[in-house]
Formats: C-alpha cells, structure tokens, sequence
C-alpha cells in the first residue's frame, strides 16, 4: 500500500505567546517504517523534533523579517519553523525530499493561514541556485555522510549578510561538525540555549541549542 494511504493524523496545538497553531502530526509512524536499515526510509519527518520547537519560539520571539525576506528551511519536516517564519512576514520555503513531508507541511502552513512555498530537493544533489536571507536547519545535522552536503549548501545559497540557524537538542555530531567547518573569517556565531517542554511524551524537557550564524560580506571577511 502507498505510505500516503497508512498515514493516521492527528492534530495538536502548538501555543506561541500570543498565538495557538494547530498543527498535523503522524500518529502511527511505526506504519511508515519499512527497511530500518535504510537512514533514507526512516520517517524522521512525520513528527516535530524539539529542536524544530525551540527554534520555532525563538524565531517568534526574537527575529523581525525585514520586508521581502526570504527564508529557506532545509529538512523541514512538517514545517513548523518555517512556517512562523510566513506568519512573520517572510517569504518562506519549505524544503524536504520527502514528498510526503511536504504535502503534510503545506497542510500546517494552509491550517494556520501561513503562505509557503515548497522545494523538494536533496541535500546531496541539490540544485536550486537562489541565495536567501535566512536559512534554517532543526534537527537535520545528524548523518556524518550528510552534513557535509549541508555545510554546503549553507555557503551556496545565503547571501553575503544572511543569517543561518541550526537548532538541535546537543547532539554530539551536530556540535562536531559546527566546530569544523565553522570559519570565523566568514561567519559570526552565538550560540543560546532554550528549554523546551513538550506535555504528554515520554522526556517532556529539552535544552535546545541554536546557533545563529551571519555569513559576512565579503569586504567584511577580507578583514578579520
Ligand atoms: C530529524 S528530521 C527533522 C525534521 C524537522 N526539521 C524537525 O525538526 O521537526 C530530518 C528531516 O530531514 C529530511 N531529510 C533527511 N535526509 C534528507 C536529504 N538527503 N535531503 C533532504 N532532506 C532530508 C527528513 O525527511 C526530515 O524531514
């Protein structure tokens, strides 16, 4: 049977101060499981990562869109935190190489009035060329083999003055590979961490670290 047709959702709300979200969920992704042994089969996307939580907040909180920005989310899942990205006022793209991902984030975005557009790309053969203000990354520097394909993408399409955020719950391999290829010639970086609680799972509290890298222009570069 097609995956599309074993996916039971449900929804949840998500409260950012000020605003409910009502967002889709996989409740049974044990069904969507079909060969453990491919890292490309595993449904990591049917579900809200703490980190896409935490990110999403801050970016609520914290970050003004100047007019016309545009936002690219890399490994977006179901899209929550490019999706307050669109109800700030950017122009949000949700990427995924899941089509499935994507049909499930373009419903969030629609249930909460957000207007998005969707990019189905893989990270390693990626080919959209656009460079954008911001690029977000929740969760998705996991894969030894992989995160090299992001690191590259993260200099290839952010422009010169552009803001990169990568969230993830301290994971050991995404802090590894920030210390490696992080080049303070051509970014700045701070790094905060948020808690997160989520009600109703099984470890209901995170500490979530975002990175908050700007790629310098270039002028900027040549001189530190
Ligand atoms: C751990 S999940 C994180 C999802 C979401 N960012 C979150 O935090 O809730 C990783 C995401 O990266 C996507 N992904 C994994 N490998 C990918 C690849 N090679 N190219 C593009 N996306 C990929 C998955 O489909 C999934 O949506």
């Amino acid at each position: 049977m097609p995956q599309k047709e074993l996916i039971k959702k449900k929804e949840i709300s998500y409260d950012l101060p000020g605003r409910e979200l009502k967002l889709c969920v996989v409740e049974n992704i044990e069904a969507l499981i079909t060969d453990v042994n491919d890292p490309d089969k595993v449904p990591c996307w049917a579900d809200i990562w703490p980190a896409a939580y935490g990110l999403a907040r801050y970016l609520w909180e914290e970050v003004h869109f100047p007019p016309g920005a545009r936002v690219l989310e890399l490994g977006t899942g179901l899209g929550l935190p490019g999706i307050v990205c669109s109800l700030k006022g950017a122009q949000a793209v949700l990427s995924d190489f899941n089509p499935l991902a994507l049909e499930l984030a373009h419903e969030n975005a629609r249930r909460n009035g957000a207007d998005v557009e969707l990019l189905l790309e893989d990270w390693r053969t990626f080919a959209c060329r656009e460079k954008f203000d911001y690029l977000l990354a929740a969760d998705i520097l996991y894969e030894p083999r992989l995160n090299p394909f992001l690191g590259e993408i993260f200099c290839r399409n952010l422009k010169p003055g552009g803001k990169l955020f990568v969230s993830h719950p301290e994971r050991r391999v995404t802090a590894d590979f920030l210390e490696e290829w992080y080049n303070p010639r051509f970014f700045t970086q701070q790094k905060i961490l948020r808690e997160v609680e989520l009600e109703g799972t099984l470890l209901p509290c995170y500490d979530i670290a975002i990175h908050i890298l700007k790629f310098l222009p270039e002028k900027q570069a040549k001189r530190v």
